[in-house]
């Protein structure tokens, strides 16, 4: 009996890393997926993933930049699976490496449109119909750098700290539909943006990046995978509102 039987869930960003890595997550509990993406290939991949371990799943490409695309996204759950009890808004994009006063204005309405925008423009149209099953749970992925900000990173610290207020600001508006809110922080986390995404084999790059976190290594997909999960299972029947920072203890490295 999977924890997530007869519940249908979105998970946007989920043609690769970590939003792939909670798809078949979620699949394998029991969860019907609709999964949301830009990338076509990678997302019929994640698919074909969850197909093949005997799950059910759909891929709707979708920009969760654009307010009707992630509507329609919403509106898919419902008419391919009958409703919809979880959102996973996990799409995100890198932000370029430089100053603030190097960032042009498309620059940052890119970073801003799909971290922050993105977020706020997936879960609006899906709060109804959470609350239409009676209660359920979202869950963004903010980041460690909504947190604690890095240099040269000034339009995503400033999307994934809205994404975190965002979070809180829908906590107290879903509480009285049953919807809990929370928000995942992960900090480097290996997949094509994170960790040996950008590394590369930079075998140096990697051994710095691994010593500045306390448990001495990058994270993998599921382990965020697995933070989501609590957050959409009873075992979290008491948390709103919360961000739970998964960072092998990078933020409290102090050399
Ligand atoms: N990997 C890390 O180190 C790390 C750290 C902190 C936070 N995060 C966050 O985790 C989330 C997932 O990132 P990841 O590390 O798995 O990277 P990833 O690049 O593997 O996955 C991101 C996914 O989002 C999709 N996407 C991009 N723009 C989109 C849009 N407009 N609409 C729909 N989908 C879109 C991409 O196609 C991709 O499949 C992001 O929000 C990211 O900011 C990642």
């Amino acid at each position: 009996m999977g924890q997530l039987n007869e519940l249908v869930a979105i998970v946007t960003g989920a043609s690769s890393g970590i939003g792939r890595a909670t798809a078949l997550l979620f699949a394998s509990e029991g969860a019907s997926i609709v999964v949301a993406d830009v990338d076509e290939k990678g997302g019929h991949e994640t698919v074909r993933l969850i197909e093949e371990k005997g799950g059910s799943a759909t891929f709707i490409k979708t920009d969760v930049s654009d307010s009707s695309q992630a509507n329609a996204m919403v509106q898919a759950a419902v008419e391919t699976y009958g409703g919809l009890d979880i959102m996973i808004a996990n799409a995100g994009v890198d932000t370029p490496n430089k100053l603030v006063t190097d960032t042009s204005d498309e620059e940052w309405a890119r970073v801003i449109g799909v971290n922050l925008n993105g977020v706020f423009k997936s879960c609006r149209p899906a709060i109804s119909e959470i609350a239409k099953r009676g209660g359920g749970a979202i869950v963004t992925v903010s980041s460690d750098e909504g947190i604690k900000p890095h240099v040269k990173f000034a339009p995503y610290n400033a999307a994934k700290a809205g994404a975190i207020s965002l979070t809180k600001t829908l906590a107290i508006e879903c509480a009285p539909l049953k919807i809990r809110v929370n928000s995942i922080a992960p900090g480097e986390v290996n997949t094509a943006m994170g960790g040996t995404g950008w590394m590369g084999d930079d075998q140096k790059l990697i051994e710095e990046s691994e010593q500045a976190i306390l448990l001495k290594r990058i994270g993998e997909p599921d382990e965020i995978a697995q933070v989501a999960l609590f957050l959409v299972t009873e075992a979290s029947s008491y948390i709103t509102g919360e961000v739970v920072l998964a960072d092998g203890g990078g933020i409290l490295y102090t050399g």
